[in-house]
């Protein structure tokens, strides 16, 4: 499973590829208001710096919501690096818009989706990623996990070579039911990653080795 950052941070996103672990990072428009990055230049800047830190791929939200700014805004942001993925609402704009980008091959990824029937068209429209947003299904008392489900078998059943990219990941046991589950990337907070290292059976385990090596 691959996994990805979920923020705008060029710290958080360095030290998570300082671990060796990161294969992308995805953002959208709260986590860039949360970076306070401000204006085109800026946000256009911001995703550069972004791509020059990692070697997989970086989601870029497009804010149109309808198709001919989508696809103006997508296909600037497409050209600003090779490793851009255009992010692009569940909307009925944003699924036209991904057939488009698809066939002109342009890499997406089609956020906040919360049911198994958009995930169903956004892999009939052609997009590179889907986002099922797990955390924010589990806060209104909804199984986020079992959307993932949905989908593996969904996608198995018919093929198709669009990535479950697993988002609103919130802790370490929503990354272990993923990849048992066999979504095809986590997008995570660096906090979740790290927390994959910790066991206290690891630490007093090491405590012990490197007290009895002084012996
Ligand atoms: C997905 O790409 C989104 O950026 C993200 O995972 C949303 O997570 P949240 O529910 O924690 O805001």
């Amino acid at each position: 499973m691959k996994f990805f950052i979920d923020t705008a941070n060029l710290e958080q996103i360095k030290e998570a590829q300082d671990m060796g672990v990161l294969d992308g990072v995805t953002t959208n428009p709260s986590l860039m208001a949360k970076e306070g990055i401000k204006g085109q230049d800026n946000i256009l800047k911001h995703y550069v710096d972004i791509c020059n830190i990692v070697t997989g791929d970086v989601s870029a939200e497009v804010i149109s919501t309808d198709f001919d700014g989508i696809i103006r805004e997508g296909e600037a942001l497409a050209e600003l690096h090779p490793q851009i993925v255009v992010k692009v609402p569940m909307i009925k704009d944003g699924i036209k818009a991904i057939k488009y980008f698809s066939e002109k091959g342009i890499k997406t990824n089609c956020t906040l989706v919360f049911s198994a029937g958009q995930d169903l068209l956004a892999a009939k429209e052609g997009a590179t990623y889907v986002s099922p947003f797990i955390g924010r299904l589990d806060d209104v008392s909804t199984d986020g996990l079992s959307l993932i489900e949905d989908i593996r078998i969904i996608y198995d059943n018919y093929g198709y070579e669009t990535q479950i990219l697993a988002a609103s990941v919130r802790h370490p046991m929503h990354i272990i039911d993923c990849a048992k589950i066999g979504a095809d990337v986590a997008t995570c907070p660096l906090s979740a990653i790290t927390a994959l290292l910790k066991h206290p059976l690891t630490d007093s385990g090491l405590a012990t080795f490197l007290a009895d090596a002084k012996k």
